[in-house]
């Protein structure tokens, strides 16, 4: 029977790859959800030509009332992969970063996008989930240890494997099973901002530190988005019913907990 999965994130990078893994896996029918509807439809094309179906949502994960009623319009969901996500500095002792972002506002923005709205997600959607119902929650090496400047961010993908932990327990039950995953560097958009301002406050060039952190990888190497997805997928298949509550590292051997 073919699948309903709803991703979040899915006009670029992670959830676009996630989207195109499942439609040549099994054809899923996928609901791709983000903010940039044009980018969202051009998936949604590369969706069909790969062998699923697919239905467009612009929303902001952060917009309740937005999602809820998008939710309100749709039948029973098999899955769901909560990616979407902002990334960025928030030096503490500083006003803005490097990009003139201002420091308080720019945390507020980014646990809103990050921790809260993969929470808003799973509270919309939950109700079109029966037995057999799929969640996973995206979070990030970041998840696992600090990275100086990187308050909002760390917190947010941290408060993400708790999360998926309490949701985990609580809807187990019900026969839904809750993960995490957590990524090292993914080659995408986000990854060259955090170059861009990783390099900016250390002084080095985008080369130099692009070349120190995969050489801090032990597979001395950025993943790509396709790699993650496929990680993602065995957490999404009904067959794993051992997997619950955990935040899978997708590291290349920078975390080994
Ligand atoms: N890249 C990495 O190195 C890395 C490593 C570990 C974890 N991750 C995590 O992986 C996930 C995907 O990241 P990525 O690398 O694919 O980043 P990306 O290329 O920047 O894509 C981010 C996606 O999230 C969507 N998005 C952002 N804010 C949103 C909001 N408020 N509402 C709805 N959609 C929103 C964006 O779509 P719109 O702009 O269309 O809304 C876009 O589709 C994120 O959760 C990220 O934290 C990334």
């Amino acid at each position: 029977m073919t699948r309903t999965i709803l991703i979040t994130g899915a006009s670029r990078g992670l959830g676009r790859a996630c989207a195109l893994n499942l439609a040549a896996s099994e054809g899923a029918h996928l609901l791709l959800l983000g903010r940039d509807k044009p980018a969202l439809d051009v998936t949604a094309e590369s969706v069909r030509q790969t062998g699923g179906t697919a239905e467009t949502f612009a929303a902001d994960v952060t917009d309740r009332t937005r999602l809820a009623a998008i939710a309100g319009g749709l039948g029973s969901l098999d899955g769901l992969v909560a990616a979407a996500g902002i990334s960025g500095m928030t030096p503490v002792d500083r006003e803005s970063n490097s990009e003139g972002q201002p420091t308080d506002a720019f945390f507020d923005e980014i646990v809103a996008a990050d921790l809260t709205g993969p929470w808003n997600t799973v509270r919309a959607f939950l109700p079109r989930m029966g037995p057999g119902g799929r969640i996973v929650l995206v979070s990030s090496v970041l998840g696992r240890f600090g990275v100086p400047g990187y308050g909002a961010y760390c917190a947010a993908k941290h408060g993400l494997h708790g999360l998926a932990k309490a949701l985990a327990l609580e809807l187990i039950g019900k026969g839904i099973v809750v993960n995490a995953v957590a990524p090292g560097w993914i080659d995408t958009d986000m990854a060259q901002t955090g170059i861009r301002q990783i390099a900016a406050v250390t002084g080095q060039s985008e080369a130099e530190f692009r070349a120190q952190a995969e050489d801090a990888v032990p597979v001395k190497r950025f993943f790509q988005a396709e790699e993650i997805a496929r990680g993602i997928a065995w957490l999404l298949d009904p067959a794993n019913t051992m997997q619950v509550g955990q935040c899978l590292n997708l590291d290349g051997g920078v975390v080994q907990v």
